[in-house]
This record gives structure tokens, sequence and C-alpha cells, in this order.
């Protein structure tokens, strides 16, 4: 069995895969995210570990499977994460999340000061607020008793390896969300790092991702259950196991990820940058690029709607079947899924959400329905940038939880004009670290043979052209609400 270990944002989800791609056993532990300030997002490392470990035991327990079966492992994890280890290893202060936005101050200094070509030239991306690079300045500015404590920086699945294997490492993919790797060359940025007087020695060792990072020592093993000696491999930053999950490696491929954050994805051959920065430019878990657009709240705009705001009575699934019932364009209700800020194309920390153009004859379902369909044209608006960039893409294919829906299915189908695939798994980042932990064992001969061996179409959602017509109106009218609204928040 290979084990996937992703650490998301809300929990840590676990799974075995079995030597034929198989999902045999999973488990879900959650964890609490603090919010001290607005626009703040911290986690304490300490939980995920608890949680991470219980989720292992349970696991083993409920299956079964022994420690011994377990011939190795993958991490995948929320990325961009600040966790700050002092000499002695102990956690220095709640790591800063992707979503916290606080560091607006940093990226100015970055962007303007030092200047967004130069980052572009050396990182190949430029400053936003969720990366790691400007809340490390933050922790300089605004801790500096902390910062001058710190001995390593990990990104969040690395502290999770670090407790495995006592190694600090990661992983380009994850790496390149850091704004301090030189994405095209794979190295950490010497310019970058000289001019900020940063020390390379605080950072990770950098590895391919299906590559052995080391070994779950005697101490781990005994937390877990797991083998002492088992290989733990790099892993990827989620959103790139999550393309592996989804067998999205070949070169114009795309993915759809309707998760907490909402992404769109293409896998390519090459390093490229599209001329403004708008989308980021990583590398890939399977030894290559990709290019991706990240909405801060996708599902969880959702969420925050069924959850937050409707009584328990009016269910998800409720909510679901008015907004069916609802017709396209939710009778001229629009959503801004702007919650938490947005990320692509605006890079905007204040922005918030909205429904413009509520009337006396809007009910829940019209609300619900338009929020599924403001967050398909946010995300229309990244995959406008990669057209943009002459990469083509004739198909995508989603994943996250919001892709278990078939009405948001059929409504990125419709708003994207494009056929949308179902896959046979909804696991995409954590099966994506299983697949890296198989080929890191040597039972695969690489990702991309992997990636074909184990998944498969299920379904395909092809767009409808009255739908997208109608569409196609509505997205002309989203676009422009962004601009117009701006200097109201
Ligand atoms: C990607 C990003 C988010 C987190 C969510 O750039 O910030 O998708 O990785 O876990």
């Amino acid at each position: 069995y290979f084990m996937g270990i992703d650490l998301g944002t809300s929990s840590v989800k676990i799974i075995l895969m079995d030597g034929e791609g198989k999902i045999v056993a999973s488990s879900t532990k959650e964890f609490p995210i603090y919010y001290p300030y607005p626009n703040w997002a911290e986690q304490n490392p300490e939980e995920w570990w608890i949680s991470t470990k219980e989720g292992i035991r349970e696991i083993l327990d409920n299956t079964g499977i022994k420690g011994e079966d377990v011939k190795s492992i993958g991490l995948s994890g929320q990325m961009h994460g600040l966790v700050m280890l002092d000499k002695n290893n102990n956690v220095l202060d709640p790591a800063i999340l992707w979503c916290d936005q606080r560091t607006q101050r940093e990226c100015d200094y970055l962007n303007i000061e030092y200047g967004r070509d130069k980052l572009s030239d050396y990182t190949g991306n430029i400053a936003l607020t969720g990366f790691t690079l400007p809340k490390i300045l933050w922790i300089r500015n605004n801790k500096r008793q902390i910062y001058d404590q710190i001995a390593h920086i990990l990104l969040p699945k690395d502290y999770i390896r670090f407790k495995l294997t006592g190694e600090y490492a990661t992983d380009f993919s994850d790496a390149s969300g850091m704004l301090l790797l030189d994405v095209k060359n794979k190295r950490w940025s010497y310019e970058l790092l000289k001019y900020l007087n940063i020390d390379e020695k605080i950072l990770p060792k950098l590895y391919e991702s299906f590559e052995c990072t080391g070994y779950v020592t005697k101490e781990a093993a005994g937390d877990t259950g797991l083998l002492k000696g088992t290989m733990v491999v790099a892993g990827a930053g989620d959103q790139a196991a999550a393309a592996i999950g989804t067998g999205v490696v070949s070169g114009g491929n795309a993915s759809v990820s309707l998760g907490t954050s909402g992404v769109v994805f293409a896998a390519l051959d090459d390093f490229a940058v599209d001329a403004e920065n708008r989308l980021h430019s990583f590398c890939h878990a399977n030894g290559k690029w990709h290019v991706m657009g990240v909405m801060l709240s996708a599902a969880a705009s959702l969420k925050w709607w069924v959850e937050g705001i409707n009584s328990k009575e009016e269910s998800y699934d409720y909510l679901m079947e008015e907004a069916e019932k609802a017709a396209i364009g939710s009778q001229k209700l629009i959503f801004l899924p702007y919650l938490m800020g947005e990320r692509t194309p605006y890079s905007d920390p204040d922005v918030r959400g909205s429904f413009i153009g509520l009337s006396m004859t809007h009910e829940k379902g019209h609300m619900t329905r338009a929020i599924l369909e403001g967050v398909a044209y946010g995300l229309k608006d990244s995959l406008r940038l990669i057209d943009e960039l002459g990469i083509n893409i004739d198909c995508v294919r989603l994943n996250g939880g919001g892709a278990k829906s078939r009405l948001w299915r059929q409504i990125i189908a419709d708003v994207f004009n494009k056929k949308v695939e179902i896959i046979n798994s909804t696991e995409g980042p954590a099966l994506g670290a299983a697949i890296l932990a198989s080929v890191g064992y040597g039972h695969y001969t690489s990702v991309e043979s992997a990636c074909e061996q184990i998944i498969g179409v299920t379904d395909v959602i092809y767009p409808i052209e009255d739908n997208v017509k109608e569409y196609e109106k509505y997205y002309e009218v989203y676009k422009k609400l962004y601009q117009r609204l701006k200097p109201t928040f």
C-alpha cells in the first residue's frame, strides 16, 4: 500500500492506495483555524501533527493493515503557509496561512521598491499577500524577536514531514509558492535571498515531488503505527498534487478545482509566464511546470451561504434543488465571490463579496444559483488568462468537493464553453500524494504512466449552446463589476 497525506486548511485527509491504484481506506481529522484579527488566518502546527498522528493510527486500526505493509508515504498540503521553528525545533509562533491577507505593505515593498520586473525575472512571479516571502518579511517587520530566533522555515506539509522523518525538506511545486524559488531554473533565488539578507540555511532542501526525502523515525513510528524506515517522498503543494490525482500531467491538460479555494490549472511542458504575472507560474509535481489562477473563496462561498447564513432546515440538498429550478442567470442576480478578497486576476485583499441586482422576486434558490454562477465567472477570468498565453484547452477535469454537484458541473461547462470531464476519484490531492509515493518507491516508472493506469474518465459534460450564449451576456456584466465597485471597498 501507498499512503497519501493531504494537510488541508480545515482537516487532514489520509488515504491508502493499493498496488492497483485503488483507494482502500481513508480518514479525515479536522482542526481549527484561528482568525485573531480581520484579514488574519492562523493555525497551530502542533494541532496538524496531532490530527495526522490520529488519522494514521485510525486508518491502520480500522483496516487491519499493518505499518510494514505501507511501502511509502507522500505528502500534499495547503500551500504558502509560514511555519517557523527555533534551533530546538520548537514552533515559534502560529503558522500564517495562505488565506491570511495581512502582508499588503510587504507586497508593496517587494513589487514597487524591489520591482515587479526583477521579481518576475528571478522567481517567475510577483508578490501576492498569500505567498510565503511577504509573510517572512511581515514577521521581520512586526515580530522582530520571533524573527531573530528562526532556525528553520517550513511549508505546512513539510512540518508533517519533519515530524515523520526529522528532515527539513520541500518539493519544487510547493517551494514555488514561497516567492523565493527561481521556478525556471529550480533553485533558490540567490539574487533575492541576498538582497533581502535571508540566509539560505533556514530554507528546506529542495526535491522533485517523487523523490525520497527521508525515512520514518523510531519516534514517529511509535506515534503512528508506521514502520520505522518507511520512505517519505517529497510530495507536492495541494494544487499540483490535485492535478496529479486528476491526471492533469501533459502539456495543455487542465483542471478546475472547486475546493475552499478555486483553481484553474494548466500543465505545461515548458516554463511560461504571462505578461502581467496575473497567473502563478509554478513547478509541477512531474518534473515540469504549470500555470494557475487562484480564486480565494470558491466552495467556501457556498459553504458560507449554506452553513453560515441559512438555517439548518434549509440544507445543502434543499438549496441546491432550489438552485436547479432557478433559470440561468438567477433572474439577473450576480454574485461576486470576493468574500476574502481576491487573488487572480485582481490581487486585491480589500475587495469584498456582493449580490448585485436583488429584487423582491428573488428567493433562496436564485441566490444559491447566483453563487454557483459567480464562482464560475470568477474562474473564467483565470481561464481567459491561460487562453491569452496561447495554451489551448478544449477540456477541463473537475476536482474538489464542489465537483460532486451535477448542477455546478453543468454551469462550469456552460460558462467556460468547454467539455468537462469527471474522473473516477474525487480525492485529488491525497490521491496525488499517494501516486507520488508509489512512483518514488519504484512501483510505477513515471508520474505520467502512474496517472495513465490509475485515473479514468467516468463522465463527460458538454456545454449546451443556448446556455453558453446566455452566460456570455452575464459574464460581460460580471467582468465590469469589479472595477465599478472597487472604490466602494
Ligand atoms: C494555492 C492556494 C490555495 C491553497 C489551498 O495557491 O493558495 O489553493 O493551496 O489549500
